[in-house]
């Protein structure tokens, strides 16, 4: 069961907007998925208190160091998917959650501030490199993109991550309002109702794209090195 954890020192980069599309698509496809609400401000708690049971998705809150583990220990066997989404900071939750992911979603808005941000989850994934052997993949994902967001900018930006040698997903997440409204009425975009929210079939669309190419990137021997990592296997066991 991947455990995907959604990153950037930074608030209002669109974590938790890109953490609930994901998580209510896969949902949506039929996998059973856990999402770890690890942001002390509980956006994805309270999105949930509104919307009720959804098929699927099991909200954990109230997560801290300590029993961070123990939630993925304890969900594991009823869920194909763990995802996290954390507090816009660099600091010992995110370092743990981060340590216990299959891969790390940063995402990134087109401004400066953004960039900052995830340069430090980068900087933190290097330094887990580094000093502690664990080499956890990781993806940008563009975010709040719209047509106003040059080609130009995009493209400058993909060419520093590119510098750096971060992968970027191929499939951005536009700006809509249809990303917003699904926090402010719950439920998912599958439950929007299309005459009262404008471009619900596009924004379908966009988050179906984006669930698509993560799972893509999710091969099962990742699966493996989890499990190891939290039953205490020996990695070349797994
Ligand atoms: N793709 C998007 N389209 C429209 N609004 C968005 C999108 N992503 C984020 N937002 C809005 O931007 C604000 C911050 O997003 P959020 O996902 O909460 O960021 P973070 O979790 O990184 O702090 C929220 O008001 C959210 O509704
Ligand atoms: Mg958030």
């Amino acid at each position: 069961m991947p455990v995907i954890s959604f990153a950037n020192a930074k608030g209002g980069a669109g974590k938790t907007t890109a953490a609930l599309l994901l998580a209510t698509e896969l949902a949506h496809q039929g996998f059973r998925v856990t999402v770890i609400d690890g942001d002390p401000q509980r956006w994805i708690s309270q999105w949930s208190e509104i919307s009720g049971p959804i098929r699927n998705i099991e909200v954990v809150s109230e997560v801290t160091i300590a029993s961070l583990q123990c939630h993925l220990r304890e969900m594991a066997p009823r869920t194909d998917y763990f995802i996290i989404d954390l507090a816009g900071a660099r600091d010992a939750l995110v370092t743990t959650a981060i340590g216990l992911s299959d891969h790390v979603m940063i995402p990134v808005q087109g401004s400066a501030m953004d960039a900052k941000g995830a340069a430090q989850i980068l900087d933190l994934l290097s330094f887990l490199k580094d000093k502690a052997n664990l080499n956890i993949a990781h993806s940008v994902v563009l975010t709040r993109v719209t047509s106003m967001v040059t080609t130009k900018a995009l493209l400058t930006i993909k060419g520093l991550l590119a510098a750096r040698g971060v992968h970027v997903l191929d499939t951005p997440i536009g700006e809509r309002i249809a990303f917003k409204e699904i926090f402010e009425i719950g439920g998912t975009l599958h439950t929007l109702d299309p005459m009262k929210v404008s471009n619900v079939d596009k924004a379908r669309e966009n988050a179906g794209a984006f669930a698509k190419e993560v799972l893509r990137l999710m091969p099962v021997k990742i699966t493996r090195s989890v499990a190891s990592r939290l039953f205490g296997l020996g990695r070349n066991a797994a």
